[in-house]
């Protein structure tokens, strides 16, 4: 797999010194109530039937679902291969190619939200700023878990092409890293969905400058 860009770590990360907060990644079940109210006028089941959700939202939850199905399946295929299911040639020529394209689709995706989506929406409702910060935070600590799995699938890599004891060793590094990305990218994007898509629905995408 090529290696990323090195940009890609800087100024971001888990900060081990922040004091706990119920807005952090992992300790979070969903988000801080003074951040739901739109949720509760516009709940889940509402959505994929509501006028104002356009063509950016239901392209946007599309990216997501992608997200959510190609983890799944690179989370499989590790599996697989720690368990003697899927040979070492198999799972390189399914792993390496599907990887990259998930972890530079994840990176551009960030970057569109924080320069392009997330200033329109933070600008439309004041009241969800702190919910904004609350996804900029998320989106750093998942950029140093990119990196973090980045590191650990070139490990890995180079250790199946050396082959023998080392490349189980390798693979359970990778699905360690991978495991925190995928954890704390799966509640994100519950969250960023659960922040944002009544926000669409309430005001409309065109509205919000994000229609076509
Ligand atoms: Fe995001
Ligand atoms: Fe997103």
């Amino acid at each position: 797999m090529r290696e990323m860009p090195p940009s890609w770590a800087a100024d971001c990360g888990d900060d081990v010194n922040a004091p706990p907060l119920v807005t952090a990644l992992d300790a979070r079940t969903g988000l801080p109530a003074d951040l739901t109210y739109l949720l509760a006028r516009y709940p889940r089941e509402q959505w994929r039937g509501h006028n104002n959700l356009g063509e950016m939202a239901r392209f946007w939850l599309a990216r997501h679902d992608m997200f959510r199905e190609l983890g799944r399946m690179l989370e499989a295929a590790t599996t697989d291969f720690r368990e003697g299911q899927l040979a070492t040639a198999e799972f390189r020529v399914f792993f390496a190619p599907r990887l990259q394209f998930f972890l530079e689709q994840l990176n551009d995706h960030h970057y569109v939200e924080d320069h392009h989506y997330f200033p329109l929406f933070r600008a439309a409702e004041a009241k969800l700023s702190t919910g904004f910060d609350l996804l900029d935070g998320d989106h750093a600590a998942l950029h140093a878990r990119i990196m973090a799995s980045v590191e650990a699938a070139n490990a890995f890599l180079r250790a199946l092409a050396d082959g023998g004891d080392a490349q189980m060793r390798a693979a359970e590094a990778y699905a360690v890293a991978s495991g925190a990305l995928l954890g704390g990218l799966t509640r994100h994007l519950t969250d960023e969905e659960d922040l944002i898509v009544p926000l669409i629905l309430d005001r409309g995408e065109a509205a919000l400058g994000v229609g076509h």
